[in-house]
């Protein structure tokens, strides 16, 4: 493909993998990000996993200035955009600001690549829009109910990105709903660097595997599922990279708009993580069952069936290595 990509968000957890992947498909990938959630250190990093040296632009994505001078800039082909706030839990508390990030942010940027004549975009979304699933697998088509503010930023980002689609059939918009990446690089070079402490099940038990925090408190062990508790659809985030590349290859062939799950298409429970990630680290996890979390879901796992055909696309890497992965790059410090 001529010209760069740029990716919003590169520096961060999904975004600085995309990067990699991005140079490894011999990608220019460019760099965007105010690093509220991201450290200056992954830029050495990305340029030694990538082989070539990344333009950055430090800017939030907001900023139609800084946008303007990026295109005007760099010869643009492409975008992924991944810059946005994503903690359910500060959505809640922080409405103004997850709605001006996410939604304005995505306005801005696609407004300045009109300006710019850029057509192509690969969205970061979330199954977090469907809410409580009805049918699984959850195909595409599933209705969208979001239980949560971050939820419902996504879902209006789609709205736009579909309804800016409808009006000019020249856009070229893959929206990717993520189910939920884990993992880390195999180099364990870049990885998820939480800042506060982290809620999700992974970076937790790579936490509680080193002995920076104490148990995992299991949130329900009544849930209708094999062994009681929750079961989520993991996927390594090296996969999901790689589906953003291979969306951009699907834009270049395909006008339109098209939106995606990406996910392995089966679900982990607790319990099974739980146990891979012992094996993978070859210690015990201290654990307690505890009340379930407010807006949780019993299970819910992708229909990737239309990423698989469409793209060409397939998560293969296993909750083994996803395991392994995460807790090498634990082992490496965990953070920037
Ligand atoms: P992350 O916080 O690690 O990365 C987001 C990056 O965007 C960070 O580097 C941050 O500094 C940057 N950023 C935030 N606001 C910005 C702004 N206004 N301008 C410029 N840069 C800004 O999060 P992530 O896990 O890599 O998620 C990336 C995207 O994927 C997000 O849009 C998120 O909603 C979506 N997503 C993530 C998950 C997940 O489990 N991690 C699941 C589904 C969807
Ligand atoms: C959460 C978000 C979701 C987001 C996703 C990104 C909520 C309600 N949902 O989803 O919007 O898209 O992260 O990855 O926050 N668990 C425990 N103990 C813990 C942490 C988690 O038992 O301390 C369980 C959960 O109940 C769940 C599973 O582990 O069954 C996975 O949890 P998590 O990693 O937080 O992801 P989601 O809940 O799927």
């Amino acid at each position: 493909m001529d010209g760069a990509i740029l990716v919003t968000g590169g520096a961060g957890y999904i975004g600085s993998h995309i990067v990699v992947a991005l140079a490894q498909a011999g990608h220019t990938p460019i760099v965007l990000d105010d690093f509220s959630n991201s450290a200056l250190d992954v830029m050495p990093r990305l340029e030694a996993l990538g082989g070539r040296p990344i333009p950055l632009i430090v800017a939030d994505v907001r900023d139609m200035v800084a946008l303007r001078r990026t295109f005007h800039d760099h010869p643009i082909a492409g975008v992924v955009h991944c810059a946005g706030l994503k903690s359910v839990g500060e959505g809640e508390e922080r409405p103004l600001a997850y709605w001006d990030v996410n939604v304005g942010g995505t306005i801005a940027l696609a407004e300045i690549m009109g300006e710019a004549g850029v057509a192509r975009l690969v969205f970061s979304s979330s199954a977090t829009v469907y809410g409580q699933p009805d049918v699984l697998p959850v195909p595409e088509t599933a209705p969208l109910r979001p239980q949560s503010v971050y939820g419902r930023t996504k879902r209006t980002a789609e709205d736009f990105l579909r309804d800016l689609t409808r009006a000019n059939p020249n856009w070229r918009i893959a929206i990717l709903r993520y189910f939920n990446p884990a993992g880390a690089h195999p180099s364990a070079r870049i990885g998820e660097a939480p800042t506060a402490r982290p809620q999700n099940l992974v970076p937790l038990l790579c936490r509680i595997a080193a002995g920076e925090a104490p148990q995992l408190a299991i949130y329900g062990s009544d849930w209708p599922t094999s062994d009681g508790t929750g079961v989520r659809d993991y996927l390594h985030v090296q996969d999901l990279a790689e589906g953003h590349v291979a969306a951009l290859g699907f834009l270049s062939e395909n006008a339109g708009a098209v939106t995606l799950n990406l996910g392995m298409g089966r679900g982990s429970s607790v319990l099974e993580v739980v146990h891979a990630f012992e094996r993978a680290c070859g210690r015990r996890i201290a654990r307690v069952f505890a009340a379930r979390r407010p807006g949780d879901v019993a299970r819910y796992y992708a229909d990737p069936s239309a990423a698989n055909r469409l793209l060409g696309w397939r998560a293969s890497r296993d909750l083994a290595t996803i395991c392994a992965d995460a807790w090498r790059w634990q082992q490496a410090g965990g953070r920037y």
